[in-house]
Parts: C-alpha cells; sequence; structure tokens
C-alpha cells in the first residue's frame, strides 16, 4: 500500500480592492451579472463571469424552473454560453459570486461538483489552466491558478471520445 495526496493551494484575499487589476475587473463583471440571475424559488443568486483569450467576457447566471432539477447553475450557464459563442477561444479565469435574499454570503462561493466537472472539461480541452476567483456578498476572497484544484480525483476518460 502506498498513499496519494493531492494538494491544492488557495490564495486568500481581503477583498477586491486588493486582487489585481484582472481579477478585479473580471469579478466586477460577475457582480454586475447577479441582477440577471433567475432565482425565485431558492432567492440564491449566482453570477460566473469568464475571461476569454481575446479580452471578451462572458457571463452567465443562475435560471431556475418550476421543475426545480430542469434549471442550472450560474458555472455552466457561462461556460456553455462561451464555449458555443467561442468554441475554439482559450478561456483564461473565472470569477464566482453569490447573494441570498434571506441571508449573508459572508464567504467565498464555491462551486458545486457537477460544475467542477464541467469547468474542467473545458480546462483539459484546452490544455491550459483557468484561474478561478471566488467570492461571497462580502468577506474575503479565494483564488486558484486551476480548476483541477477544485476537483481532485476528477473523472477524465481520454477513451471516451470518439474518431482521434
Ligand atoms: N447554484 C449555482 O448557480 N452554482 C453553484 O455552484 C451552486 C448552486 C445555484 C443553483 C440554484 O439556482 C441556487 O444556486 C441554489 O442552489
Amino acid at each position: 500500500m502506498k498513499k496519494i495526496e493531492w494538494r491544492t493551494t488557495v490564495e486568500e484575499w481581503e477583498g477586491v480592492e486588493s486582487l489585481s487589476t484582472l481579477d478585479r475587473e473580471l469579478m466586477d463583471s460577475a457582480t454586475a451579472g447577479l441582477k440577471n440571475a433567475y432565482a425565485p424559488y431558492s432567492g440564491f443568486r449566482v453570477s460566473a463571469a469568464i475571461r476569454m483569450k481575446s479580452g471578451k467576457i462572458v457571463v452567465g447566471t443562475n435560471q431556475e424552473n418550476a421543475a426545480y432539477p430542469s434549471g442550472l447553475c450560474a458555472e455552466r450557464v457561462a461556460f456553455f454560453a462561451a464555449s458555443s459563442t467561442h468554441p475554439n477561444e482559450e478561456i483564461i479565469a473565472v470569477a464566482i459570486t453569490a447573494q441570498s435574499e434571506l441571508f449573508s454570503v459572508d464567504h467565498p462561493i464555491a462551486p458545486c461538483g457537477a460544475c467542477r466537472q464541467v469547468m474542467l472539461e473545458y480546462e483539459l480541452k484546452q490544455e491550459n489552466n483557468i484561474r478561478v476567483i471566488l467570492k461571497g456578498a462580502k468577506g474575503k476572497i479565494y483564488t486558484l491558478a486551476d480548476i483541477k484544484g477544485l476537483l481532485p480525483l476528477y473523472f477524465h476518460e481520454e477513451g471516451l471520445k470518439k474518431g482521434e
């Protein structure tokens, strides 16, 4: 038996003022997008802003549905939109934030497992890391150098790809 360990480094920042200009600008875009979330059932608005290599920013927000499972998280809305509109362009970074009508989100919002798997797909596809910036409505901010750090022992099966 041998033990295998994974290590993830998270950088913690005091607030948006302490971020780099690029990170802050992307987080500002995510925050501005919160108003477009459609969250009448949970009252929990999430927004994800993606910076493409061209500098273009694509924003996605959570979209809920009366048939609850038919809704979709902000991260998947954003990544699917980015890949649909800029299929061959590299993704540089994603900033994610959230706010609630019911409580104060005072810690960095972390993406759900399904969104981690989806974001990872694009990081593996482009063979370049995607920077991650996570923020609540207030409080500290976390940054990570890549999506892989969010999903140790991720599902990844090259053999599933057809025609290669
Ligand atoms: N949600 C996201 O948009 N992203 C996540 O990573 C987790 C949860 C949304 C889904 C739902 O609309 C609301 O937050 C409450 O779960």
